[in-house]
């Protein structure tokens, strides 16, 4: 090898995924046919939490309604919810809509071009500001989100507790170090690109397939025998567990009460069914006779990132002259009309099959 060809000791690595990514790699999503940063943003944080058979049905769906950023910033953010309803981690949707509206206000509709310039807006992280760098401008930053932590940990046997932030930035240290160092145009997208995928089909966290990995002859990881045992675990915080008491009011043209939720906390801003602390408040809103023909649902188990929401919905029939007292935002919805609306997906999916 030529003195000129001769890259750092890291090169390898770079080189492996690189090379990886054109052969094996994801090809062709709708997000990668652009550079158009408004779309590869929106795609990167849908990526964050959705799987990419998930993104590729909402992703189009989301910019039919919204082809542009001025149009997503003029929408109102029960819209942006709506079309989120289902994906779940819905502050992502808030966010999105708040960008949106400062870089109409800031940028004047052009997002930034660097990695540090992007991160200072809502909802970008470092990780997500360096994709979307890298994916518009070739720039030579790195990402570290749980699929590529997983990749380097095991490649270079880091067994540090990754809570500390001591080894946390050394591992972001690392990620920069093996980045690229040539024909960065070319060379950052594809990089990037192959060490998600790597980490998400191949390096996966049960059970990685080492015998078609392009690293599996430099992972200490593979050489040891036991690379699930990387990244390290380290103690989470229990997930605390919740009752939520959910009446479920019906008139007698089969349309239900849904009212939105306050802004902060769970599912905040998505329509919902009225909810109250206890069993005892539920059933105190509720007249006499309406109480004496509620229906107790079995409790609907639904898991969310710090939560393990046990949903105990109590239906009861109202004629469509009532109102729920105290709930001034609230009011009868059709089915025809659920659709449109930001919902929680175990709610639709609850009235969806209560639906006649
Ligand atoms: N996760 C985050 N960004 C992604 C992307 N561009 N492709 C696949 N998975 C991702
Ligand atoms: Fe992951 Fe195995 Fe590849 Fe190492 S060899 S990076 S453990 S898939």
């Amino acid at each position: 090898m030529t003195g000129v060809n001769t890259g750092t000791d890291t090169n390898w690595f770079s080189a492996r995924i690189i090379d990886w990514q054109r052969r094996y790699g994801r090809h062709g999503m709708p997000w990668q046919d652009t550079r158009d940063a408004y779309r590869v943003w929106l795609s990167e944080i849908m990526l964050q939490q959705t799987q990419v058979a998930t993104a590729l049905v909402y992703y189009p769906r989301f910019l039919a309604r919204f082809p542009t950023l001025a149009d997503l910033a003029a929408a109102p953010l029960e819209d942006v919810l709506a079309l989120w309803s289902g994906m779940g981690y819905y502050s992502r949707a808030r966010h999105l809509h708040a960008c949106a509206r400062a870089v109409m206000a800031r940028f004047d509709g052009h997002f930034p071009t660097t990695a540090a310039q992007l991160q200072a807006l809502s909802g970008i992280g470092r990780s997500t500001a360096a994709a979307i760098a890298v994916f518009c401008h070739g720039e030579r930053a790195a990402i570290l989100d749980g699929n590529v932590r997983r990749v380097l940990t095991r490649v270079f046997g880091i067994a540090d507790d990754l809570s500390n932030a001591a080894n946390e930035r050394a591992l972001w240290l690392r990620a920069e170090a093996l980045l690229p160092r040539r024909d960065l145009e070319r060379a950052m997208p594809a990089y990037t690109q192959g060490l998600m995928d790597l980490g998400a089909t191949v390096c996966t966290r049960r059970n990685p397939t080492c015998a078609v990995c392009p690293l599996a002859g430099r992972c200490l990881a593979a050489r040891n025998g036991h690379p699930e045992c990387y990244p390290v675990k380290t103690r989470r915080a229990e997930r605390r567990a919740l009752a939520v008491w959910l009446l479920h009011a019906t008139d007698e043209h089969e349309r239900v009460w849904l009212t939105p939720r306050p802004a902060r906390g769970i599912w905040a801003r998505l329509y919902c069914l009225p909810e109250y602390g206890t069993r005892a408040e539920l059933l105190a809103a509720l007249a006499a006779p309406t109480r004496a023909h509620a229906v107790f649902r079995a409790p609907i188990a639904h898991a969310l990132t710090h939560r393990d929401l046990s949903l105990h919905v109590v239906s009861v029939r109202l004629t469509s002259n009532n109102r729920l007292d105290g709930d001034s935002e609230g009011r009868w919805h059709a089915p025809s009309a659920w659709p449109a609306l930001g919902l929680p997906a175990p709610i639709r999916r609850f009235l969806q099959a209560q639906a006649p």
